[in-house]
């Protein structure tokens, strides 16, 4: 029996990506390749400042990208991290989930992987984000020189978004990915939740798919994506999922001493139902509403569910 597929994902930049991969489902692909046909789609745009071509860059000025895939159907994954000229790295880690026996690589090793594997290089800085760089490293105090070893990062709710993707195809196999250029002017070397198995994404055929975006270095330490799946299977529905893993993970962490929380998580549960839900803290604010895109029939942007720290569980606070 055909299932009607679902593709969801992140932020207002993702419809373009939905349509693609709704496309894809429709005609029969899998899960698998519709997400990462989906993700090309903004990693490709230049316009997006946040992944692959376009991203902005770390304190150096070098773009560095992270990125994952993970099969719900043979519970396969593959992940880059660190990767740097090259604009497509959700693609560089299906290779490596479809190539190697592992599941990880970074750096420049990831880059040599993939030229020997058919990528090629470019600049992934365009006059845009070289230009934004340019900016802040005029605004950038002395006391930053030192590459922030001395202190958080600056950050702003719009310097760490990605696009996080979670897919249901006609066979009814799920299938996650998460792409980006992480934390704009991040210390060089530093990798986000996004190419983390069970925090950027994680999916299991039997329960869902989940997927984020935001502030990693605080999403990868309540392993949110994966606890959105473990949610569903305890009978959550996915907005139920999303927001109680926020909750749990603004719980864990003091606001103010760490600053906001700007994270958000889509997922879809095994029989296509699909919800989400974000920080306030983060995301809120006319320019920074919080969208989503749901490709089911046709591709439709969502707003909202908001989460704030006052609505923290009181049992997770112990
Ligand atoms: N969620 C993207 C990052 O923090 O790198």
């Amino acid at each position: 029996m055909s299932v009607s597929p679902v593709i969801i994902t992140t932020w207002r930049f993702g419809l373009a990506a939905s349509v693609r991969g709704l496309e894809l489902l429709k005609s029969g692909s899998s899960a698998l390749d519709a997400i990462e046909a989906a993700a090309n789609v903004t990693e490709l745009d230049p316009e997006v400042n946040s992944v692959g071509l376009g991203g902005l860059p770390n304190a150096d000025g070098i773009v560095e990208l992270d990125a994952a895939i993970m099969d719900g159907l043979t519970h396969a994954a593959g992940s880059v991290a660190g990767v740097t000229d090259i604009a497509t790295p959700i693609s560089i880690a299906r290779k490596v989930m479809d190539l190697t026996p592992h599941t990880m690589l970074v750096g420049q090793n990831a880059r040599a992987f993939a030229l020997r594997n058919g990528f090629h290089t470019e600049e992934l800085l365009t006059e845009k984000s070289r230009k934004a760089w340019q900016e802040w490293q005029k605004e950038r105090s002395a006391s930053d020189v030192s590459h922030f070893t001395s202190g958080p990062p600056i950050l702003t709710p719009d310097n760490h978004d990605t696009i996080g993707l979670c897919a249901l195809d006609t066979h009814g196999n799920l299938a996650a990915g998460c792409t980006t250029s992480g934390m704009a002017w991040k210390v060089p070397g530093r990798v986000g939740d996004s190419p983390i198995i069970g925090s950027g994404l994680y999916v299991d055929n039997a329960v869902g798919a989940a997927a984020g975006t935001g502030h990693g270095d605080e999403m990868m330490k309540a392993v949110v994506s994966y606890r959105v799946v473990q949610n569903m299977e305890r009978g959550m529905t996915p907005e139920e999922a999303c927001i109680e893993t926020l909750r749990y993970m603004m719980a864990k962490r003091n606001p103010e001493l760490h600053g906001n929380y700007g994270a958000a998580l889509i997922a879809v549960r095994k029989d296509g139902l699909v919800g989400a839900a974000a920080t306030k803290s983060g995301f809120a604010g006319p320019d920074r509403l919080w969208q989503w895109a749901v490709g089911k029939d046709d591709c439709t942007l969502h707003e909202g569910v908001y989460v704030t720290p006052t609505e923290i569980i009181p049992s997770l606070l112990t």
